[in-house]
């Protein structure tokens, strides 16, 4: 079916999800594994509107995001976007109130983000990002904490060494092997952004970006030739020594080793990442067959805060998509137990014992208990076949025997096991408001 057939369609626009119930599950684990990874690493959360103005969010040219974005106009003519990203909605935050903020600042969201990519598998036009960014901060240890976070939240989704690697690299140590190799400052720009392209596409149209981008053969041989070196020791001998852009990347593997996180981290010049405003060590996340796209990806960025009239501060942070991780659970077989939040079934037979079965929801719901009220009387078959599914764990049925006796049986769905209670002991457990 074409983009453009406009025959009733019941799925969502391309590229874009619906979540049914079932799909939740899985969604709720992926947003609490990084809620709980933001808290444990002490991360403020913060939010913004979807939509942006197109302004802040084009950059230099080259960059493919910006050709992908979500662009219209409202209806007094204003040139508005839907977020492709979030870091450049948090820069603007945190320069309007750069003068109020204390820093360093460890911020994360949970942001979702509308991108017009060709949808492919780990691709799709929307996705929830989870975003954390430590802002002011020079030193190798921002990076330690948003990749031992990141790691925190794979490993509370089950995934860990034999699943995952971040693969390191940094900007820095290219430039200045770049330079080394003639390849001139005003040139890098571009031959990053050619570069991130290298998997995507042909090298000969890798080459063809390059030449168009001002660099010659030789130039263009020599690029090459960077991106075959294999160590951090490599990078150093090449460039004649240690350089400040190799010890900090040394001094970030020997700070992980410290996160417990050193075994995970893996030096890899060919990670360049393809947004513009990188200016240091970049990282991206990958599952350990190199099958499916980055499960994550980020670094340090030093003038995003300066480029929009903001006093320049270093910041480092990562971007961790809903998509990769998503198959990467299903591949490995780790799915979320539904078994969270379930419920205490309650039914009942017929209209006359309604009443006690609203007062013992009122009264468990109070108390603190999930608790899924029959909507219309039910037998006691049809009850028990609906409520013996995952989701349940307990089950009151409201006979007219039990009104008249005064008790029920809250039935055990796991254990199967039975306990009688006294109607009143329930309701006067904690009567509570009328909610
Ligand atoms: P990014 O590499 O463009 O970085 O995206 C980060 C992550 O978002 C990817 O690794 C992937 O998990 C997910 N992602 C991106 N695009 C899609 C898509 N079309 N479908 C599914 N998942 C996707 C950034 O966005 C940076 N702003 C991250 C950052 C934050 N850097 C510093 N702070």
């Amino acid at each position: 079916m074409g983009e453009s057939d406009d025959s009733l369609i019941l799925g969502p626009p391309r590229g874009m999800r619906d979540f049914y119930p079932a799909d939740m599950a899985r969604r709720n684990a992926i947003f609490d594994a990084w809620t709980v990874a933001s808290q444990a690493y002490g991360f403020d959360p913060y939010d913004a509107c979807v939509v942006e103005s197109l302004d802040l969010l084009k950059r230099k040219a080259g960059e493919e995001i910006v050709e992908q974005i979500y662009a219209f106009q409202d209806k007094s003519g204003r040139d508005l976007a839907l977020r492709a990203e979030m870091t450049p909605t948090l820069a603007r935050m945190i320069v309007a109130r750069q003068g109020q903020l204390s820093f360093p600042l460890k911020w994360f969201t949970i942001a979702q983000c509308f991108r017009y990519e060709r949808a492919s598998k780990g691709r799709k036009r929307e996705h929830y990002q989870w975003n954390l960014d430590i802002v002011g901060e020079g030193s190798v240890m921002a990076e330690a904490e948003v990749l031992g976070a990141a790691v925190h939240a794979l490993s509370r989704l089950g995934l860990g060494r034999d699943d995952f690697r971040v693969h390191v690299s940094s900007r820095a140590v290219l430039a200045d092997l770049l330079e080394k190799s003639g390849v001139s400052r005003p040139h890098h720009p571009a031959t990053f952004v050619a570069l991130d392209k290298r998997g995507k596409l042909d090298e000969s149209e890798i080459v063809a970006q390059l030449t168009a981008a001002g660099l010659d053969g030789p130039s263009i041989d020599s690029v090459f030739g960077v991106l075959r070196i294999g160590t951090l020791e490599q990078a150093a001998a090449a460039l004649g020594g240690a350089t400040e852009s190799c010890r900090r990347l040394r001094d970030l593997f020997e700070v992980a080793a410290g996160y417990g996180i050193a075994d995970l981290l893996k030096f890899d010049i060919s990670i360049i990442r393809g947004l513009g405003y990188y200016t240091g060590i970049v990282f991206e996340a990958f599952d350990v067959d190199r099958k499916l796209r980055a499960i994550f990806g980020g670094g340090r960025y030093d003038n995003l805060l300066s480029d929009l009239g903001g006093r320049a501060a270093s910041a480092v942070g990562l971007g961790f998509g809903d998509v990769v991780i998503g198959e990467l659970m299903a591949e490995r077989g780790k799915e979320p137990s539904p078994s969270s939040g379930a419920r205490i079934a309650i039914g009942y037979m017929e209209e006359g014992q309604r009443a006690v079965a609203v007062s013992l929801a009122r009264a468990l719901r109070a108390a603190g208990n999930n608790v899924d009220l029959g909507l219309h009387t039910e037998k006691a078959k049809g009850f028990f076949s609906r409520v013996g599914k995952p989701g349940f764990r307990e089950a009151v049925y409201v006979g007219p025997d039990d009104v008249q006796r005064g008790t029920v049986r809250r039935k055990d769905l796991a254990s199967r096991t039975e306990s009688e209670l006294p109607i009143v002991s329930i309701t006067d457990e904690s009567p509570g408001p009328g909610v």
